[in-house]
């Protein structure tokens, strides 16, 4: 279904990711982590064709997705929707109207500069906030929302484009503990339900643990490991995460990067 080869983003001398390579059989839940600067955003740009491989294919259902262009690219960025932890919406703008941007690709000019949507595009809007516990914001403007809720109407303009894929990047670094639940248990009921894949950066391990089906670690750009959450000890995460005797399950990749820096000074 999806195949990754040799993926590979130089920037100038540095190697962002390098020969990254795995393949998605079915529909997965798969958690990237890797502590700051490992290469995890930078492998889903590469993915949703928001930033070109330097060498490298992906691969979807037998096509290579890096060699798309023009509206052909347009076309794969909305099959692969991809969400991130600051959410991108429009504050002012209000809830509905956020999601029903998820349809700009396929409506014209005129369209778009007048505010119209076709009616039977306002119903899927509210119907997929509705599915998201938050139709009753739907009037709101976004900045009104709490993050927890302002992730799910990201979460919402994404399935406006009914993506065989999401790209989750970071989707819970922002918000407390209570509103990441709500957030990763949206999009594990989205993928179980509709059949979706879901490819999430996460920042922690017992996310990625507890939501994923597949766990992918990423080290200098490099895949480190690739496994199920089982095969995921404490000690593949401590190679994961290049980190000392000190690490805890329960860290960030930025508490982690913090750590490590710190004790260059001690
Ligand atoms: N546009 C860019 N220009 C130059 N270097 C870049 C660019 N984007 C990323 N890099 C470099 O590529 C490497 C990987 O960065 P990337 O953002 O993918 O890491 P990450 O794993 O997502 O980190 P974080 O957890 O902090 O988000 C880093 O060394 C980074 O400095
Ligand atoms: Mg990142």
């Amino acid at each position: 279904m999806l195949e990754i080869s040799k993926l590979t983003k130089r920037f100038g001398e540095n190697v962002a990711v390098d020969a990254a390579t795995f393949f998605v059989e079915q529909p997965t839940m798969i958690g990237i982590i890797g502590r700051s600067g490992a290469g995890k955003s930078t492998l889903l740009r590469m993915l949703n064709r928001l930033s070109d491989a330097t060498e490298g294919t992906v691969t979807f259902d037998g096509e290579d997705v890096t060699a798309l262009k023009g509206a052909a690219r347009r076309n794969w960025q909305s099959r692969c929707a991809m969400i991130f932890q600051q959410f991108n919406l429009v504050p002012r703008m209000d809830v509905v109207s956020n999601v029903l941007h998820g349809t700009l690709n396929r409506r014209s000019t005129l369209a778009t500069m007048f505010n119209l949507y076709p009616q039977a595009d306002i119903h899927k809007a509210i119907e997929i906030l509705d599915r998201l516990g938050i139709a009753e914001q739907a009037p709101k403007r976004a900045e009104a929302l709490s993050g927890g809720q302002q992730q799910r109407v990201a979460i919402a303009r994404a399935l406006m484009q009914d993506p065989k894929i999401i790209l989750a990047d970071e989707p819970i670094a922002s918000l407390d503990p209570m509103n990441a639940q709500v957030v990763m248990q949206s999009l594990r009921d989205i993928h179980e339900q509709d059949g979706r894949m879901v490819i999430a950066n996460l920042h922690t391990l017992d996310t990625a643990r507890r939501y994923c089906d597949r766990v992918i670690g990423m080290r200098d750009g490099r895949i480190v490991f690739d496994g199920t959450p089982q095969q995921l000890t404490t000690g593949a995460a401590r190679d994961i995460y290049g980190a000392g005797a000190d690490f805890s399950e329960a860290a960030t990749s930025t508490e982690i990067e913090t750590l490590d820096r710190s004790k260059e000074y001690v």
